[in-house]
């Protein structure tokens, strides 16, 4: 049999795959993805910016390029990072990367050791556990609430844990629940970053697609010690398949972060870094921006809607002010994985809150997504849903 290497997951360990595969039944009505609204796809508008760069840099394009991306999209991306959050970014503080997941990648190979310790909110984004987890990370799960992260609940486990290398946070409208960290506990987690000397990296792929609520400044915005790392992606606000994302840190960091990144793919895809700031440059990104976030807020506005009217009484669920998830307790179950296969015997599916967490689990939980489902679906679903959520919970 093969002698994979320790990082490999083991058989039977993607829990997500196999959820994604069984709701993926055109019977069943899916919360499970996690994708953006297809809809508004800006398809014309790309395939235009797509066709000026091929005439603008054809040969440039189709030759190998700089790890650490292309001139003219570090500066975009630089000048939108200051413009959006207020950070004071120069374009050597700028990695191009292959989707911000590539950040999760090579942030992990440049400070994770195999047993270092790595603080997050609980629960957190599945695929950041997945990726520290490769390199031997050992997790120590933070709490939150509805305000973010628990500032006090950090700073004891950072006086518990001095060997902390990396606080991972997903600081808007997060992925899974749809939280936002407050601006207070913000400057507080960069504090005690300095403090502890600990690093932070920031995961920011949601904070543009804001339908209700007040902007929140970036953890970057506060940092004064260069321990925050800020990544982003133009996944959520343009398209996912084009793979662009980015680092925002030190040029130090980013220097070491460019040495991986050419070990890992040389660079990203010459042809998007060069259609996207041709994209910029034809359209109204912000106005495209307000779409999608109009489009996700009614949508998340339809399913609170249908949890309200369908759901038992007793079921907590977040409000997100942005994003695209939102996250439900129930009280009184204590086999997530139960409560879903009786959900899909209603045909319809969400993810389990299971893989969310590092640690232990907390039962009863799951994260629903209202930026991929029509809207008269959303309605259907929450019915069938609130029918199965009773019929399990009664017996
Ligand atoms: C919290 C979080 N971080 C990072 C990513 C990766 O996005 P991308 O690689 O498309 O930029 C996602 C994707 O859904 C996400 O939810």
């Amino acid at each position: 049999m093969y002698k994979f290497s320790k990082r490999v997951p083991a058989d039977g360990t993607d829990a997500v795959g196999a959820i994604l595969k069984a709701a993926a039944d055109p019977q069943v009505i899916s919360f499970a993805g996690g994708l953006p609204a297809p809809e508004l796809f800006p398809v014309a508008e790309m395939q235009a910016a797509v066709d000026r760069a091929f005439e603008k840099h054809g040969r440039e394009l189709m030759q190998y390029g700089a790890a650490k991306g292309v001139t003219e999209l570090r500066e975009l991306i630089a000048q939108y990072v200051k413009e959006k959050e207020n950070v004071d970014v120069s374009v050597e503080n700028v990695l191009v990367t292959t989707g911000s997941e590539q950040v999760l990648d090579l942030v992990a190979k440049a400070f994770v050791d195999e047993g270092d310790t790595v603080l997050m909110e609980q629960p957190t984004y599945l695929c950041a556990v997945d990726v520290f987890k490769s390199f031997g990370a050992n997790f120590v799960g933070v709490e939150m609430d509805d305000d973010g992260m628990d500032m006090a609940d950090l700073e004891a486990k950072l006086k518990a844990h001095p060997e902390a290398k990396l606080i991972y946070t997903v600081p808007n409208f997060q992925n899974p629940t749809g939280r936002t960290m407050t601006a207070e506990r913000r400057q507080k987690l960069v504090e005690l970053a300095a403090k502890y000397d600990v690093y932070v990296l920031e995961d920011n792929p949601y904070g543009q697609i804001r339908f209700a609520g007040e902007q929140v400044p970036a953890l970057k915005s506060y940092d004064q010690s260069g321990h925050v790392f800020y990544m982003g992606t133009f996944s959520k606000i343009l398209a996912p398949g084009f793979r662009i994302g980015w680092v925002v840190a030190d040029e130090q960091v980013i220097d070491k972060l460019t040495v991986l990144k050419q070990s890992a793919d040389l660079h990203t895809d010459n042809l998007a870094q060069y259609a996207v700031p041709e994209f910029f440059a034809a359209n109204d990104v912000d106005a495209h921006v307000k779409k999608i976030s109009d489009l996700y807020g009614k949508r998340k506005d339809l399913m609170l809607t249908g949890i309200k009217k369908y759901f038992p009484d007793n079921v907590k669920y977040t409000n997100p002010e942005g994003g695209m998830f939102l996250w439900v307790e129930v009280p009184g179950v204590d086999d997530t994985v139960a409560l879903f296969k009786e959900c899909l015997k209603h045909n319809v599916a969400f993810v389990p809150g299971d893989p969310f967490f590092a640690g232990a689990t907390q039962p009863g939980t799951f994260r629903l997504n209202y930026s991929n489902m029509e809207e008269d679906k959303i309605e259907q679903g929450l019915k069938k849903l609130g029918a199965a959520l009773k019929a399990a919970t009664a017996k």
